[in-house]
């Protein structure tokens, strides 16, 4: 079966990451569903896929609006459609409202999940690519981060990542009919080349890019920078950015592979780019792509961040055949291109 006959639930469609993937999936000729309840996420965003996609691959693309708490919601999905796979995205992802609110985590992620595979196994659609990430290398002893190191959990959201790893990994145990692939992110970053998509958190960015770019947008006056005394070259901590569109064709690559090798049972993979970057020598990157001037002020380490962590891309290479394109210097150029037009993100400014 090619590509166009296939079909793919994609949940969290909606979001940062979501949106980039479908836009690649549609290009490489799968029929998408999304199922997104918008908690993160504006309907404003698939608009802006179908519109990059053209109006004849969009008619390959559904919206849903609907929550992956309710076994109704995805009862209805799954029974109007039969699925060939599932890329799961869906999930709350601020650190620090994980650690306020463990319960809101724990429920959307776990319940969430566990609800989706129920349904998967109800009507026979058992491969599935998961959203994981960096997070379940805690503060790795060593780096490169390699994909069979110990894993440990630093807050409720990890938790809620390495829970879910471990879910996996015993139900594709007792059914050995199950193919899974987690792939374990480092540092999304970036947009879509047009300016059209984008990262758009709402309230005060956690992460550093978002941040870094409401600063150029004059949106937020000064950056804080969290630790200048690490044992590195500048002092400030180094991780492993990879750009969004590298990051949605590394699903693509993931699922040709649930698609084609029967025995990936349930597999983990780093998407990072195997460099690692500082705070500091970000924020001169993004100066340079978006001629502003970035204020920094230097901080205090924040609390749980670990000095330095960046991936071996040796597995992902090997196994998937797929391999980051683009360095720092796309990642502000295209970040940029999206703050320089949408200043507000989606919305309009308030
Ligand atoms: P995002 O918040 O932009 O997208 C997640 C989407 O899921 C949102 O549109 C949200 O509305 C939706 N959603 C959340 N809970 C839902 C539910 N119960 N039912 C239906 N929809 C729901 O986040 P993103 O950056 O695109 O991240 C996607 C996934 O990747 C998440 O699982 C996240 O934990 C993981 N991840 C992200 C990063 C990162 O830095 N962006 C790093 C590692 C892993
Ligand atoms: N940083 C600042 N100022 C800011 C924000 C961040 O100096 O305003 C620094 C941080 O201290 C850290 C670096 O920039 O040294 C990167 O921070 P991010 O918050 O952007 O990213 P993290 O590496 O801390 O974590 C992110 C996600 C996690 C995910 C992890 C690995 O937030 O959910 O990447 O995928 F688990």
């Amino acid at each position: 079966m090619g590509s166009s006959e296939k079909n793919i639930l994609v949940t969290g469609g909606a979001g940062f990451i979501g949106t980039h993937t479908v836009l690649q999936l549609l290009k490489e000729g799968f029929k998408v569903s999304i199922i997104d309840n918008l908690d993160n996420s504006v309907v404003e965003a698939v608009d802006r896929v179908k519109e990059l996609a053209g109006p004849e691959l969009s008619k390959k693309m559904q919206f849903h609006v609907g929550d992956l708490r309710s076994k109704a919601d995805l009862e209805k999905l799954f029974s109007g459609t039969k699925f060939d796979a599932v890329i799961h995205f869906a999930g709350l992802k601020a650190v620090g409202e994980s650690v306020a609110n463990p319960r809101r985590y724990f429920d959307n992620n776990l319940i969430g999940t566990i609800n989706l595979c129920e349904v998967m196994v109800k009507y026979n659609c058992k491969q599935m690519v998961f959203s994981s990430s960096a997070t379940v290398y805690g503060q790795p002893d060593k780096i490169p981060c390699v994909e069979d190191f110990e894993l440990k959990a630093m807050n409720p959201y990890g938790r809620t990542k390495l829970f879910l790893e471990e879910i996996f990994r015993d139900i594709q145990k007792a059914e050995p009919d199950w193919r899974i692939i987690l792939l374990r992110y480092f540092n999304p970053v970036g947009a879509h080349e047009s300016g059209k998509l984008g990262e758009d958190p709402k309230g005060i960015p956690n992460n550093l890019m978002p941040y870094i770019q409401q600063v150029a947008v004059g949106r937020l006056p000064e950056l804080n920078v969290y630790g200048h005394d690490y044992p590195t070259t500048d002092g400030s901590a180094i991780r492993d950015y990879i750009h969004v569109m590298d990051l949605a064709d590394g699903h693509i690559a993931a699922l040709r592979k649930i698609f084609e090798d029967p025995n990936i049972g349930c597999t983990a993979y780093n998407l990072g780019t195997g460099c690692g970057t500082s705070v500091l020598e970000m924020v001169t990157a993004f100066e340079k792509a978006s001629g502003k001037k970035i204020p920094v002020k230097l901080c205090l380490r924040r609390p749980g961040d670990a000095t330095a962590v960046y991936a071996s891309t040796k597995k992902a290479e090997k196994e998937l055949g797929w391999k980051a394109k683009y360095g720092v210097e796309e990642m502000c150029r295209d970040q940029w291109k999206w703050a320089s037009n949408n200043p507000w993100g989606y919305r309009s400014k308030p």
